[in-house]
């Protein structure tokens, strides 16, 4: 019986010491590289393709027979992955569609029983982050859109699920024991990271998802992991991050993100593109510049950037991804002491840029160009001393009413001017 009594309810829930330490190192990290990776990658049109085409399940669960990655290198990925700066890898093991990445026992539609390729690509790129120092997040769908005994909710409707053969104590019982398997067999995982809580938020009585009993679970088995969940709603008790998809905490461009901010670890998941899952024609790529502002930004907030990328069904990440990852490494392996494991500056984030925090040092970071001064409330911080970050060279410091102002000779035309104080 995997349920756990009363004793261990969340409501209650106390972060062991283990999990305490590795929530102040994943708000230390403050990248990670998504990954979503699936058999919808064959299709190349995202990972909602099976709900978004209408497609009929079995038709789908075709493409498994002919998933054979080839180019897939788990040490490639990690390599170009940690050379970015990210501190941790986050990949989805079984997304909506249903189709498990790993060896599973609970169900054959898995990429070792059900692919002619055959191999546990969670496993090696386990091995692989535990050899190169990486933390290994795992995405986990709540939602599944091919088994019958998920309670359907608002997607995936059309696949030819029969909607009489529902039966949510069966279902809830195959993913604690696929959980089970992932926390027992894998080494040390930093995260589960659930992801379909939406799905019934239509349902005219709140649907029970059960989750002070699943995250009392995950911290059974590991006590160090941490729990997320990308329901679009406030924290609940039992998670261990907060997550904000495709928006800076604070902001709600996406519309996914009105929910206020908790006190913990925070996270923002952002696509270099548009979609998750491999797009062949998606190849609007941010620039290299604007993922670094962001990254920036996100750090400003205190949040962390998990960063996605849609690997081909080649097993290759997308040239544009790599170029990317590259870009931002250069960035992080000469600013990135700006950023790791300092929290949010004492001023809020302006239309300029965004301060960040190491003990008596801030950072402040000019991300806006064309800028020869900045001025910021003088109850904010005791400045000392301001130089250039790159030069050393000493900025200006004029005292006004209430207020600081910092200024320098040449107007701002790097991705972030940054400024140390203390
Ligand atoms: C959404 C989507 C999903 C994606 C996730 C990542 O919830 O359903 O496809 O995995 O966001 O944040």
């Amino acid at each position: 019986m995997l349920m756990m009594g009363g004793s261990m309810a969340q409501e209650t829930y106390t972060p062991s010491v283990e999990n305490v330490a590795s929530r102040q190192e994943f708000a230390d990290a403050k990248l990670g590289i998504f990954i979503h990776w699936g058999i919808y990658s064959m299709f190349a049109q995202g990972e909602w393709y099976l709900q978004n085409a209408d497609i009929d399940r079995e038709e789908y669960a075709k493409a498994a027979d002919a998933f054979y990655p080839h180019r897939f290198s788990a040490h490639q990925w990690v390599k170009a992955i940690k050379e970015a700066g990210a501190k941790y890898i986050c990949i989805t093991t079984r997304h909506h569609d249903g189709f498990s990445m790993w060896d599973t026992r609970e169900s054959d539609y898995n990429i070792v029983r059900a692919t002619p390729f055959g191999r546990d690509v969670i496993k090696e790129l386990a091995e692989e982050c535990q050899r190169q120092g990486l933390r290994l997040h795992l995405y986990y769908s709540h939602i599944d859109w091919t088994r019958d005994d998920y309670p359907m909710g608002r997607t995936g409707l059309h696949t030819g699920k029969d909607p009489k053969k529902a039966d949510w104590p069966h279902y809830y019982e195959f993913m604690n024991h696929q959980l089970t398997e992932l926390l027992t067999g894998y080494g040390p995982v930093g995260a589960i990271w659930f992801d379909g809580y939406w799905d019934r938020d239509q349902d005219p009585t709140p649907f029970d998802w059960q989750l002070d009993e699943q995250y009392a679970l995950i911290h059974r088995l590991q006590p160090g992991c941490l729990v997320g969940n990308n329901h679009h709603t406030t924290v609940h008790p039992g998670e261990d991050i907060q997550i904000f998809e495709r928006d800076v905490p604070g902001e709600n461009k996406a519309g996914l993100s009105g929910q206020a901010i908790s006190r913990l670890p925070l996270e923002t998941c952002q696509t270099m593109n548009g979609m998750w899952g491999y797009k062949v024609t998606d190849q609007n790529y941010k620039s290299v510049d604007d993922l670094i502002r962001l990254l920036v930004t996100t750090s400003g907030k205190g949040a962390n950037l998990l960063l996605n990328i849609g690997p081909q069904p080649n097993g290759q990440l997308p040239a544009m991804a790599i170029d990317r990852l590259k870009g931002i490494g250069e960035w992080t392996s000469r600013y990135g002491e700006t950023i790791y494991g300092t929290t949010a500056g004492a001023i809020d984030p302006q239309e300029w840029g965004v301060t960040t925090r190491k003990g008596n040092t801030t950072y402040v970071h000019v991300l806006q160009q064309g800028l020869t001064s900045v001025t910021i409330p003088a109850n904010a911080l005791k400045v000392k001393k301001a130089t250039a970050y790159d030069s050393n060279d000493p900025v200006k410091v004029s005292k006004g009413k209430g207020t600081i102002t910092l200024s320098w000779q040449k107007p701002t035309e790097q991705v972030d001017f940054i400024i140390r104080i203390n």
